[in-house]
């Protein structure tokens, strides 16, 4: 007989799931990809690749790092290149909590953060966000008062699911509260260049400690590449370098020359992604005020829609997902995914083709006039 897995109660993503059963007919919104083509510097860099794919160094190509480097502002030392943010996420889970201990995780949050700490053997402990969503550091730091065991905290702004920001104010004390304490804060900025009004915060505004975390899969159109960085304080940054090595040895040398020549045009591939999602913005936009009549809240940043679900979804809200996807023909995401505080909404994802979009909207409607 097989021994039992130590990890046998890690389920695959609910988002996953979902997309992944739904009839061929039915509208993607579900998944959280830029529907747009790769930018054309970084499909031309896979055409320049002559010679031997060699694996390259563990820390990947240091024109690439330095690219990064460049773009934060920040110095060289303080850029860990890994295998998309998530891949910086694992290694810093994992170089940093023991058995026992606790991570801040924000619910609703990306469902990601709690199985990692889940992996690493540390519980995730979710606090609440604004009613708006945004970040609320007065009741972060409430929760970071009844947790003498938390030794990580992480923030995400513009956020997954919900789209919301944070301001300068409570990135700072939020920031203040965590070096107090001597505990990792780890901003999760992947979306912060997708933005319709202003740039959203970012904590490097406030502050230089804590990491703070990027990746070419959002505003530089490149989610398949795989690649993404954390900056901040090598020390942080050296136990997850190492444990990153050991478990890809480099980022994929073919995609790092694909983001390298993003990186390095970014003054026109970023405008160009701005564009996209102003494209689809409108469209959804428009679709959502002629079937439902209101106009919809403009998040910070990304490409998701936090939409209120009516109250007879409210007792079952995956069997109201799964409804809306085999009745309704559109795939969409419940709250209830992203933590207990998610269970009101579901999340829309704008960041497909406009016209299925527009149509996506349309087959919504429906079930929210039913009350
Ligand atoms: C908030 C957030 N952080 C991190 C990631 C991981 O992104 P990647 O590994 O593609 O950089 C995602 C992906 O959807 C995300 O939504």
């Amino acid at each position: 007989m097989m021994p039992a897995s130590r990890l046998g109660h890690l389920k695959p993503s609910p988002i996953r799931a979902l997309s992944e059963g739904a009839p061929a007919s039915a509208i993607p919104m579900g998944l959280g990809e830029p529907g747009w083509a790769l930018p054309e510097p970084g499909r031309l860099a896979f055409l320049g690749i002559e010679g031997p794919c060699a694996y390259g160094p563990n820390a990947g190509l240091p024109e690439l790092r330095q690219a990064v480097a460049e773009f934060h502002g920040e110095h060289l030392d303080r850029v860990m290149l890994a295998t998309g943010s998530q891949g910086a996420l694992f290694a810093l889970f994992q170089a940093w909590l023991e058995p026992g201990d606790a991570v801040l995780v924000p619910d609703p949050g990306f469902l990601s953060y709690p199985a990692l700490a889940h992996m690493a053997g540390a519980t995730p402990l979710p606090y609440p966000l604004g009613s708006d969503f945004r970040l609320d550091a007065d009741a972060f730091c409430e929760a970071l008062d009844r947790a003498p065991q938390a030794k990580m905290a992480i923030i995400n702004h513009p956020a997954n699911p919900t789209g919301a920001g944070a301001g300068l104010e409570a990135l700072a004390k939020v920031a203040e509260a965590c070096d107090r304490r001597g505990i990792l804060l780890i901003s999760d900025e992947v979306y912060r260049e997708l933005y319709l009004g202003e740039r959203p915060a970012s904590l490097r505004q406030v502050t230089q400690s804590g990491l703070v975390l990027g990746s070419v899969s959002k505003a530089w159109g490149g989610p398949g590449l795989r690649l993404g960085w954390a900056l901040g304080d090598p020390t942080w940054l050296a136990p997850a370098r190492l444990l990153h090595a050991y478990m890809v040895t480099a980022p994929a040398s073919p995609a790092q020359r694909s983001a390298l020549a993003l990186i390095r045009e970014s003054a026109t591939v970023l405008p160009g992604a701005r564009q996209e999602i102003r494209t689809r913005w409108n469209a959804f936009e428009e679709a959502y005020r002629t079937h439902f009549g209101s106009a919809p809240a403009q998040a910070s940043g990304g490409f998701y829609h936090w939409l209120k679900v009516p109250g007879s979804a409210l007792a079952d809200p995956m069997a109201f997902c799964l409804r809306l996807r085999d009745e309704g023909g559109v795939v969409v995401v419940p709250g209830s995914a992203f933590g207990e505080r998610g269970r009101h909404h579901i999340r829309l994802s704008f960041a497909g083709q406009p016209e299925a979009i527009a149509e996506g909207v349309r087959r919504l409607a429906p079930y929210w006039r039913q009350g």
